[in-house]
């Protein structure tokens, strides 16, 4: 297939991008610096463009059999700040309304079959609490907030595509666990100074997905058919930040019972705290159903494997 892959620069387009080059899929990876072109697998060939602006990246579009959209300003790059904000919204709603657009104008693959157009969306879409133990499902309302409204309109971006016969899926993305960047590098600052623990009360949930097992449902939602509307990119099993600390403390043999207090966190980061203050239960009902085989459905074993922490007498 040839796929074009916006974000492919980043924490799990690098994944999505290694894994389709290895099994021979020809990919455009766009980029907005030239500098990516240094980092590319064989296999991989850069496009230079803005994704949030129209330019000559666009006529990628009509030759490729899909489109995996991961493009967006970090939401934890910046406190935020109005002006900050609105690019965490422009960098997503603008591009994806582009991509929309021109598969709409070619929907169909050359042998007939619908395109596929598998955008990154976020668990935000739920809403974010402090302490609320209900599981959200796919087919669950949205919530209310700054990234609540975000992912809506996101995921409402993409309506061009669908309306016009492209198979639209929508990956909410949760907390992704990666050795080398990505919330777990940040998590673990306290554990090895020896004073990890819950944070702002340690009840709100984190539903975490190895960036393995992310980088594979996306591909996996690419060559299913049967693939479309939102799927959630999480692991079955989320976990209160409490229960989250307790095992991080345990696969690095450190304490985990050193609270970090809520309003620190605040005064340090402004509202951008809620990132590591609130969070959402989510159940990836969708990718279970699709018959996704996750490789790391259990924190400890997903956190030996990024920290290259092996039970004695195991391989992983
Ligand atoms: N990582 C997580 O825990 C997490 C959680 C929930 C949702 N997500 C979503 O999943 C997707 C992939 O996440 P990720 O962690 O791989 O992201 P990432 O590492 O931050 O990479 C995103 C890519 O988007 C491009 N980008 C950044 N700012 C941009 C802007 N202002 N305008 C246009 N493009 C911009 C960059 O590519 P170039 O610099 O090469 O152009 C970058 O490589 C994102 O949409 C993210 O919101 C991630």
């Amino acid at each position: 297939m040839r796929i074009l892959v916006t974000g492919g620069t980043g924490l799990v387009g690098t994944q999505v991008v290694n894994r389709l080059t290895k099994r021979g899929d020809a990919v455009l990876v766009l980029s907005r610096s030239e500098k990516a072109r240094e980092k590319l697998p064989p296999g991989a060939t850069l496009i230079v463009g803005d994704p949030t602006q129209e330019g000559p990246w666009l006529d990628e579009i009509p030759a490729c059999d899909g489109v995996i959209h991961l493009a967006g300003e970090s939401i934890a790059a910046g406190r935020w700040t109005a002006e900050f904000k609105k690019r965490v919204l422009d960098s997503r709603v603008l591009s994806t309304s582009l991509i929309a657009e021109k598969l709409a104008g070619q929907p169909m693959r050359a042998d007939g079959s619908p395109k596929a157009f598998i955008s990154a969306s976020a668990i935000g879409y739920y809403g974010s609490f402090t302490a609320n133990a209900t599981e959200f499902i796919e087919s669950d309302l949205p919530g209310s907030g700054f990234l609540a409204d975000v992912c809506v309109q996101w995921e409402r971006s993409t309506e061009a595509a669908r309306l016009a016969g492209v198979r639209v899926a929508i990956i909410r993305v949760g907390v992704v666990l990666a050795a080398d960047g990505g919330a777990l590098p940040k998590l673990l600052v306290p554990f090895k100074m020896f004073v990890g623990g819950p944070v702002g009360g340690g009840r709100q949930w984190m539903s975490w997905i190895h960036v393995d097992d992310l980088a594979g449902l996306f591909l996996h939602a690419l060559d299913h058919a049967e693939a479309s509307g939102p799927i959630n990119g999480t692991a079955p099993e989320p976990l209160t930040n409490w229960g989250f600390g307790k095992t991080l403390g345990g696969v690095l043999s450190r304490p985990s019972w050193f609270p970090t207090p809520a309003i620190g966190l605040r005064i340090l980061l402004g509202e951008m705290a809620e990132l590591a203050t609130k969070g959402q239960r989510v159940i990836p009902s969708q990718a279970k159903a699709l018959g996704y085989d996750f490789q790391y459905p259990l924190l400890e074993k997903a956190l030996r494997h990024l920290l290259n922490k092996k039970l004695p007498g195991s391989d992983s």
